[in-house]
């Protein structure tokens, strides 16, 4: 066993929570990191005293652990080799598509499958280091699958939990991968491996019976040496009462009333939110939108769409393609259906501080959340947690795991663009009683169910699964 380190919870995943940037004047500095996992992980993480293991962006190979707002990191450096086989190439060329519905085509290659093992080789001894006697150890997301098996190698003595935050396929995508058997047999390291919903964790289960040849029996998993792993689902949430709060701050409202004049005073502000991925269905939203105008059904003068995307994953084709054809869509819109001073699309690519968020979705009357697929969405969850005058319209993706909470949303499937056109217009021209009706209801979920709920039934469940060993987490909610 190698030597223990000091923390009792571990966090590993990809990203630190900030990444680390170059400034223009070639200077660097931190920003806050995108999506969705470090929004979720980072209030849980601030609750405990634990360390959080990751790449903190680009490839400087010196950074030391440091201290960020009392959180305690651990950088771990990738060359840049490893950026593009193991962060570009196969966690995001070939998992992130196969595993979203193969919406684009993954891409198989060896080197990059060999980078991944290498790469998660380094995550799994650097936890081993950190970790304490008996310690939790928490790894997160499709880029470590290969953690759980490699670190229960190195230290047999700790309680290890998996969340997949994306979406796991069925079967029949899944086992295309040349190296499915070794990504099972990674993910059954963990005592608990917990995905977004039930089907994501039937699927695995399933799997690990008819390619591993395990036993299973509903979702636990019998392995020979006597060891169960339990599949469960635990939707993740967000930080509810934190954004509400946020929300109802004098700088938010005074801003959302200052985006509103700067747009115009329409009547009726659409938004989107996203990281720039092609999952997300941004192209055919906006398709959507532009239609409705040049029908008529909607007119620049009163109703505006906001579509913030961030650029992500820049160095991957298949985002470069996306970038290039939303670019040439919004111009296209903006130029055959704008007016002086009236854009159809106001579209940005800047990345905002929370209070900026906060702010848009409080001014958004209609929040258009349309993914071909998605683990859970937190968008959709941060427009209803601020919400809190129970107006606003929220258009939702089937295929979004959010939909299975927020059932009073007006509900669509992206691919089916004249059913798109129909919720927006319903959704915008919804009578306020409905409005109210659905967003209560929604509020309801999501402010009873946050994301300390969220940890606390993940990590209650992974002391269950072993209660022989392990120090027990305390709870994020006190
Ligand atoms: P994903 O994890 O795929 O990016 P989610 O919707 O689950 O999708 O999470 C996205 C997270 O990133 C949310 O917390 C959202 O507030 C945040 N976010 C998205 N775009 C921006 C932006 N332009 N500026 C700041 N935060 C953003
Ligand atoms: C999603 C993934 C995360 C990832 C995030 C941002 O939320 O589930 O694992 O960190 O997107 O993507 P990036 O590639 O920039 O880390």
């Amino acid at each position: 066993m190698a030597h223990p380190g000091s923390a009792d919870l571990v966090i590993v995943a990809n990203r630190l929570p900030v990444d680390r940037v170059t400034n223009p004047d070639g200077s660097s500095g931190w920003r806050r990191s995108p999506g969705g996992l470090v929004t979720a992980v980072e209030p849980v993480m601030r609750a405990n005293d634990g360390i959080w293991i990751g790449w903190p962006g680009g490839t400087d190979a010196d950074l030391e652990p440091f201290e960020d707002e009392g959180m305690k990191l651990v950088p771990i450096a990738l060359s840049a080799d490893e950026v593009e086989e193991f962060y570009e190439g196969f966690s995001n060329g070939t998992l992130w598509p196969l595993y979203h519905d193969v919406v684009a085509k993954p891409e198989f290659h060896r080197e990059w499958w060999d980078a991944y093992v290498r790469v998660n080789r380094r995550f799994a001894e650097q936890a081993s280091t950190c970790a304490s006697e008996n310690a939790t150890v928490w790894v997160h997301d499709y880029q470590l699958q290969l953690v759980p098996q490699m670190l229960r190698e190195l230290r047999p003595d700790l309680r290890i939990g998996f969340f997949l935050h994306i979406p796991f396929p069925p079967a029949e995508l899944f086992q295309q991968l040349p190296w499915r058997r070794q990504l099972l047999e990674g993910l059954l390291g963990a005592d608990l491996v917990g995905f977004q919903l039930p089907g994501a964790a039937q699927n695995f289960v399933r799997l690990v019976r008819q390619r591993v040849g395990h036993k299973t029996h509903r979702d636990l998993v019998y392995l020979p040496d006597g060891r169960t792993v339990r599949a469960k689902a635990f939707p993740i949430s967000i930080d509810s009462a934190g954004f509400e709060e946020l929300a109802r701050s004098e700088v938010v409202e005074r801003r959302a009333v200052e985006i509103r004049e700067a747009l115009g005073s329409p009547s009726r502000v659409f938004l989107g939110v996203d990281r720039l991925d092609y999952t997300k269905g941004i192209y055919a939203r906006l398709r959507a939108y532009a239609e409705l105008v040049a029908e008529g059904e909607l007119d620049v003068d009163h109703a505006v769409f906001v579509q913030v995307a961030t650029p992500s994953r820049e160095e991957v084709e298949q985002y470069k393609i996306l970038r290039d054809e939303i670019d040439r869509l919004v111009g296209r819109i903006n130029g055959d259906l704008g007016r002086i001073g009236r854009p159809a699309i106001s579209y940005l690519h800047s990345s905002y501080p929370r209070e900026e968020m906060a702010a848009l979705y409080r001014c958004a009357d209609v929040m258009v959340v349309t993914p071909y697929r998605d683990g859970m969405n937190l968008v959709a969850k941060e427009y209803v947690a601020c919400r809190f005058d129970n107006d606003g319209a929220l258009v939702l993706s089937e295929f979004a795991g959010a939909a299975d909470e927020l059932r009073q949303a007006w509900l669509v499937n992206p691919y089916d663009i004249n059913g798109m056109k129909a919720a927006l217009m319903e959704a915008s021209r919804a009578e306020g009683k409905d409005v109210t009706r659905r967003m209560k209801a929604m509020r309801k979920q999501v402010m009873e169910h946050d994301v300390a709920a969220w940890a606390d039934s993940f990590l209650a469940e992974l002391a269950a699964v072993s209660p022989d060993h392990g120090k027990t987490v305390r709870p994020v909610k006190q």
